[in-house]
């Protein structure tokens, strides 16, 4: 499904981002790593850039080759660092990215975002998200914190809601339905990588053992990276707008509890 394609990895240094390359690369694709840090292993084509910021992402931009097949959106930030670096990376550095990657994306790509089960709240905090998306281009994020008064410790959590909002948003846009280019997200639950540790300490423990409990264990980035490369391939070419909760049954478990059945 992948053989000869050429995709964009964010966040190929570490964990989710890190195997889904790897595992693309055996199927045969072209991989382009992208991380603002280096990645330890080898990564065929490595771009070292900053997400989190215009400038570093029109660097990025500038070395990509104009045809690309699809981009993994992966790179992100646990919330540790405060709401305003944490929504730059997580949301407005990544859908600047993927805005700004258009033009070189073939007809019929892939654009897949890496979103959270933290980001469940965004029907519960519609018109906050509706609010954040809605600011267009990459803005300042810290007068946003400052206007909207966010707070550091829904820093993740946001980030993730607004980007479960925008990837339903932009599967319809006409920037990228006109080219056919689907726009999809993979949330996944607690994954065994460096991130998780942060989680703990953001989250609580409590929040994350319970999510673990539910399903059993916790995910690994083998049980991600398939599910991502699965909506980055033509056989999810009819899939657009989706967001494919990849947990174990996590958000099923969740679900069931809310709504009561
Ligand atoms: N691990 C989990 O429990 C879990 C659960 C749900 C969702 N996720 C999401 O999965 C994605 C990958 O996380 P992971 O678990 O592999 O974490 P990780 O910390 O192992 O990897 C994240 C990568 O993103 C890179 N990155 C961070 N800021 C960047 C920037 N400004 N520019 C470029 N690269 C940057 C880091 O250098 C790192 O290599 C994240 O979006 C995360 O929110 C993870």
């Amino acid at each position: 499904m992948l053989f000869g394609k050429t995709i964009l990895v964010t966040g190929v240094a570490s964990g989710i981002g890190a195997r889904t390359a790897e595992l693309a690369g055996q199927m045969g694709a072209d991989v382009i790593g992208i991380d603002v840090r280096e990645p330890a292993g080898n990564t065929a084509s490595f771009i070292k850039g900053d997400l989190s910021n215009a400038a570093g992402i029109a660097g990025i931009v500038a070395q990509l080759p104009i045809r690309i097949d699809a981009l993994a959106n992966v790179a992100g930030l646990s919330g540790n660092t405060g709401v305003a670096s944490t929504l730059s990376v997580n949301f407005y550095g990544l859908r600047t990215l993927s805005e700004a990657v258009v033009p070189r994306l073939r007809e019929g790509g892939a654009i897949v975002n890496v979103a959270s089960i933290a980001g469940y709240g965004w029907r519960a905090n519609l018109e906050r998200a509706k609010t954040l998306t809605g600011i267009e281009g990459f803005p300042d994020v810290a007068g946003i914190v400052a206007q909207h008064g966010l707070k550091d410790e829904e820093a993740y959590p946001l980030s993730k809601e607004l980007l479960l909002l925008w990837t339903m948003y932009a599967a319809h846009q006409p920037l990228f339905r006109d080219r056919g280019i689907r726009v999809n997200a993979v949330s996944p639950g607690p994954v065994e990588t460096p991130i998780l540790k942060q989680f703990r300490a953001v989250l609580g423990d409590a929040r994350v053992d319970s999510d673990i409990t539910r399903v059993g264990r916790a995910g690994t980035s083998a049980d991600i990276a398939p599910a991502i490369l699965f909506l980055a391939s033509d056989g999810a070419r009819w899939i657009n707008g989706a967001n494919l909760p990849t947990d174990g049954g996590l958000e099923a478990s969740i679900n069931a509890e809310v709504l009561g059945f």
